[in-house]
């Protein structure tokens, strides 16, 4: 595996099946369900199989280095904590164990998860029978949510890369409450870059603040960001 390849295994795994639908995305082979079907295709089963909490949320480390990769989080929440929508939940083991985390840091949140896969969803409701209420099934792009949450968590890899303006403007319209904070991460990217950042301030949000820690790539680092929705204009 040349260099460039090994970065992008390293950035995100199952990267030349991702590239493949997008390029089909691109060229109209399939639309935006085909999308979702398609990288749910792939997900699923790998995440379903995962023998460990940690792989049945897409994390093939251990769980120290779980922690190393996700406990940044704890840093974009605000200090009031609040109500904490996991957008791509899986089986629940982010909001578990951010939840702990936060604890430990004095900020109480309630968590709250979301999945496309009905059978994520389902596996999460199994592992935390506590919170079975509050994991839904949805496509969170087309999600219109029984309630509002205060602080909203996603990946923007969870659409098509074109329909990530829309994604963004419905999540801070429709599904985050008014003064909430939108968290985008954890994401692996190179250290001397902030790409998925300036393409989100390029559409006129102003980014609130943002976090960082070491990645086992020399050249990566674990990332997120946050977008407040009382200034979310730039
Ligand atoms: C990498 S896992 C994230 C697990 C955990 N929340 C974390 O941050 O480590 C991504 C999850 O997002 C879900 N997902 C992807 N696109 C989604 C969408 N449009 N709406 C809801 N869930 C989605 C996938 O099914 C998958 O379970």
């Amino acid at each position: 595996m040349d260099d460039a390849a090994e970065l992008a295994r390293a950035k995100e795994r199952g990267w030349r099946e991702i590239s493949r639908i997008n390029e089909d995305y691109a060229a109209g082979r399939i639309d935006q369900a085909g999308w979702h079907d398609a990288v749910l295709a792939l997900i699923e089963p790998a995440y379903l199989g995962g023998d460990n909490p940690r792989a049945q949320s897409g994390h093939s480390g251990d769980a120290a280095r779980w922690r190393r990769a996700r406990a940044l989080l704890v840093d974009a929440l605000p200090v009031g904590g609040g109500t904490f929508l996991d957008v791509g939940c899986a089986n629940g083991h982010l909001m578990d164990t951010l939840t702990g985390w936060a604890a430990d840091a004095g900020i109480a949140i309630e968590p709250f998860g979301i999945d496309i896969s009905a059978k994520l969803a389902q596996l999460a409701r199994d592992q935390h029978p506590a919170w079975a209420d509050r994991i839904w099934t949805a496509n969170a792009a087309a999600w219109s949510p029984p309630r509002r949450f205060d602080i909203v968590r996603t990946g923007l890899d969870y659409v098509p890369a074109p329909r990530r303006p829309d994604y963004l403007a419905h999540l801070l319209a429709n599904i985050l409450a008014p003064g909430g904070r939108l968290v985008v991460g954890v994401f692996n990217e190179e250290s001397d870059q902030e790409i998925l950042e300036q393409q989100v301030s390029a559409l006129g949000y102003r980014i609130a603040g943002r976090t960082r820690a070491v990645h086992p790539h020399p050249a990566l680092s674990y990332k997120a960001f946050w977008i407040d929705s009382d200034d979310a204009s730039s």
